[in-house]
């Protein structure tokens, strides 16, 4: 039966008589004449302090109020004298749907590290700071929905199985049916794809970009927000190998509008989060990243800086002592690079921009100089880029010459190079990365916590 959460009821326009709440015992503590409880349903961050009296002959089933046992509590809701809550539950009936036993439950009061919750993923929202994050995660989706849907933007969805490497740089899982320890065989001894399920070698997509151009090119604006995976073996705090994505491609966009955007959307979701969730959000500015409003001021209030690749190697070359790899003109940036200008020169976000075309993905519009391509990263201080972007090369020939050059085959890109044959137009879109965004919204230091079930390099538990 649908009941008001705990959150509804700390809301209550006025004491309530015979309430009911449900949810997990944080802690239980007994005085001399009373008992009093703390009671968490994950709708919020408070706890629902529940009162014993004493009258209330809960002496036989209090012993089995510990934390982590979940319960149903009925009686009046009233006004609270303590400090710091409106209203605490007088318990008048109760009952234990669950009990827990508290010399083996994981999640004990005391402060656990990261590494260990990481251990008890499955357990760990029970904690406040990973509900928290679940709860922020859940409104900073809807931010998302809501800033394109309200912007005249298509949700559409592209596919997660794909036989296209959308980035061209075979970073994938293979997803197949095939019997790995006999598979069917061509006349060369090769693996012959074409015996799987879906008629050829198929992969989980890395992006749904190269589809989502083909529906921009239909709709004008259309946006994704699905999970994409990495094959790369990346063992960092910001590199995970399932990640969800957010792509929005629109038509007639050119590259600065496209900056333009991007920069809004950060700005637009990062406010609704401080504004839908001002207490869990207080709660990571106090335990978990001290300079969190600090930081995220910067995000909103500054307007980011457009920096050219070119620009940013002149800026870079005079450091370079301070860098492990070095930088000169065509070295693609890394993060050490990345953060320097971010954090140490500018200090706000950057757009970088033009960068040189042999570090960049096929897809992207070559400029006038030859040298340099449409793309641009989004910077932001600690994460590094949380946004990659460009406007897409919509020339058949140009494009046809770039694949070449990157040795992709075109015959495979049939459908995409179909876009610059009917109707292509100047086009852009970029990616957001939804956990880097995550990090950054709650000072969370590494993306196997701003997820309920990280998948890395090495680690697929759960
Ligand atoms: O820069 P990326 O690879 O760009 C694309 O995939 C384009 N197709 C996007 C587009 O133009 N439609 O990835 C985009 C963003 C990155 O900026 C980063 O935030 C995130 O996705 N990202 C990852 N997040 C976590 N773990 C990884 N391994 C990531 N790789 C990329
Ligand atoms: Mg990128």
């Amino acid at each position: 039966m649908a009941l008001p959460t705990i959150r509804e009821l700390l809301n209550s326009p006025g004491p309530v008589a015979g309430a009911v709440a449900r949810g997990w015992v944080k802690t239980r503590r007994d005085s001399k004449v009373m008992s009093f409880a703390e009671l968490n349903d994950g709708s919020c961050r408070e706890n629902l302090q529940v009162v014993f009296p004493p009258e209330g002959n809960f002496a036989e089933i209090l012993p089995s109020l510990v934390t982590g046992a979940a319960v149903e509590i009925r009686g009046d809701l009233i006004p609270s004298p303590a400090a710091g809550q409106k209203y605490e539950l007088r318990a008048g009936q109760i009952r234990v749907y669950g009990g827990c036993d508290p010399e083996k439950y994981p999640i004990q009061k005391k402060k656990a590290s990261d590494e260990f919750l990481r251990t008890v993923a499955h357990l760990r929202p029970r904690t406040n700071k990973y509900a928290a994050m679940l709860r922020i995660r859940a409104e900073l989706a809807y931010a998302v929905h809501k800033y394109f849907h309200d912007k005249g933007f298509f949700y559409v969805h592209t596919p997660i199985i794909t036989a296209s490497d959308g980035e061209g740089a075979g970073e994938m899982f293979t997803a197949t049916t095939l019997d790995l320890a006999n598979p069917p065989r061509t006349d060369k001894g090769e693996i012959d794809f074409s015996k799987e399920l879906l008629g050829k070698k198929t992969y989980l997509t890395v992006t749904g970009q190269l589809e989502g151009e083909s529906l921009a090119l239909a709709l004008g604006k259309i946006y994704t927000f699905g999970p994409t995976f990495r094959a790369e073996n990346s063992n960092t705090y910001r590199h995970a190998s399932e990640f969800w994505m957010i792509e929005p491609e629109m038509a007639f966009y050119e590259l600065e509008d496209d900056m333009e955007l991007a920069e809004d959307f950060i700005k637009s979701i990062t406010k609704s989060v401080l504004e839908k969730c001002p207490s869990d959000m207080e709660l990571f500015a106090k335990f978990v990243e001290p300079a969190l409003m600090d930081n995220l001021r910067n995000i909103t209030e500054n307007k980011f800086e457009r920096l050219a690749y070119t620009d940013a190697v002149k800026l870079l070359e005079p450091e370079n002592a301070r860098f492990e790899t070095k930088v000169s003109w065509g070295v693609d940036l890394a993060s050490e690079h990345e953060r320097f200008l971010v954090e140490q020169y500018f200090k706000k976000p950057v757009i970088l921009y033009n960068k040189p075309k042999e570090a960049a993905a096929f897809y992207m519009k070559l400029n006038d100089d030859g040298r340099t391509v449409r793309g641009m990263d989004v910077l932001v201080p600690r994460i590094g880029e949380v946004i990659g972007g460009s406007e897409r090369e919509n020339r058949l020939d140009v494009l046809e010459k770039k694949m070449a050059d990157a040795g992709i085959d075109p015959a495979a890109y049939w459908w995409y190079l179909d876009l610059r044959r009917y109707g292509s137009v100047p086009h852009s879109g970029f990616g957001l990365g939804f956990e880097r965004m995550m990090m950054l919204v709650t000072g969370i230091s590494n993306i196997r916590d701003v997820t309920a079930y990280p998948r890395v390099p090495g680690y697929a538990e759960f």
